[in-house]
């Protein structure tokens, strides 16, 4: 367990510096401890040959061993936990959930979710938000063990979305998802800078990326599945070194 810990601990000081990319490791043939060790930690076979053995001073069969930025991500998964929320992956019960949200006031600001919504429908996006460990994933927003919203980051450039259930509005809930997920995003991902944007009648949301530091970048037309002819909408950056992050 010992040797676990300490190369869990190793791993995860590797991946916790943005630039760093995949890890390669190995071990000697027959040394079963340190294989079962690294594919515990998520280490796949990328070859094998013989390796130099100091102890031995000499060469000794053994086999390559690689752990990518993406396979380790994936496997830690994504939760967030706020005074308030947990930010965790979509689970296939959060469909009903899904549904309930889907009116005219949280659709029409969203391009992605429609103004009713079947169950196989929000079934079909749970399944397509699934976190793989990239960009291209939306997570659940959970307060008092409900599903109350959503947030998801993807795109080329990469930019972020989030709604929340209309019941739940105003209260800070919004800022506070967004104080967690903006940050872990830069923790997690080598990306240098992040999109969002808004249809020019929703205020609201350029009020939440404005705090955190999204900066107007323009504005275009934009399409949402609850709104019959595309709309304005303004466009918004922030770098690395221009989020500002909340208390
Ligand atoms: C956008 C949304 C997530 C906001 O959630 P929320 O929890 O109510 O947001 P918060 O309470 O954290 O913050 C809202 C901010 O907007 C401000 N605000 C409220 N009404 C506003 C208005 N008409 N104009 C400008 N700012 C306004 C609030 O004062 C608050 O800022 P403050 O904390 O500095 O006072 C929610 O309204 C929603 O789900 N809307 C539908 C989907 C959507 O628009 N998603 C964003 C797509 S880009």
């Amino acid at each position: 367990v010992y040797g676990f810990e300490a190369a869990r601990a190793v791993v995860e000081q590797w991946f916790s510096v943005p630039a760093s990319g995949s890890l390669e490791s190995g071990f000697y043939d027959g040394n079963t401890r340190s294989q079962r060790i690294l594919e515990a930690l998520g280490f796949e076979k990328e070859g094998e040959g013989p390796r130099f053995a100091r102890a031995l001073s000499q060469q000794v069969p053994g086999s390559d061993m690689v752990l990518t930025r993406a396979r380790w991500q994936a496997r830690q998964g994504f939760r967030l936990v706020t005074r308030r929320l947990t930010i965790r992956p979509f689970r296939k019960d959060d469909a009903p959930a899904l549904v309930r949200m889907a009116v005219p006031e949280v659709a029409r600001n969203m391009s992605r979710i429609p103004p009713v919504w079947s169950e196989a429908g929000a079934v079909a996006f749970i399944a397509e938000s699934a976190f793989r460990g990239v960009p291209g994933f939306r997570l659940a927003i959970e307060f008092d063990g409900a599903c109350i919203g959503g947030l998801g980051l993807g795109g080329g450039p990469v930019g972020i979305a989030y709604f929340l259930a209309p019941e739940y509005w105003g209260r800070g809930l919004a800022t506070e998802a967004m104080s967690a997920f903006l940050p872990s995003i830069f923790d997690r991902f080598p990306l240098s800078s992040l999109e969002a944007d808004h249809f020019e009648d929703n205020p609201v949301s350029g009020a939440i990326l404005r705090k955190f530091g999204f900066e107007e970048t323009g504005r275009q037309l934009g399409t949402s599945k609850a709104r019959l002819e595309p709309a304005p909408v303004i466009t918004y950056a922030v770098t690395r070194e221009t989020l500002k992050v909340q208390p």
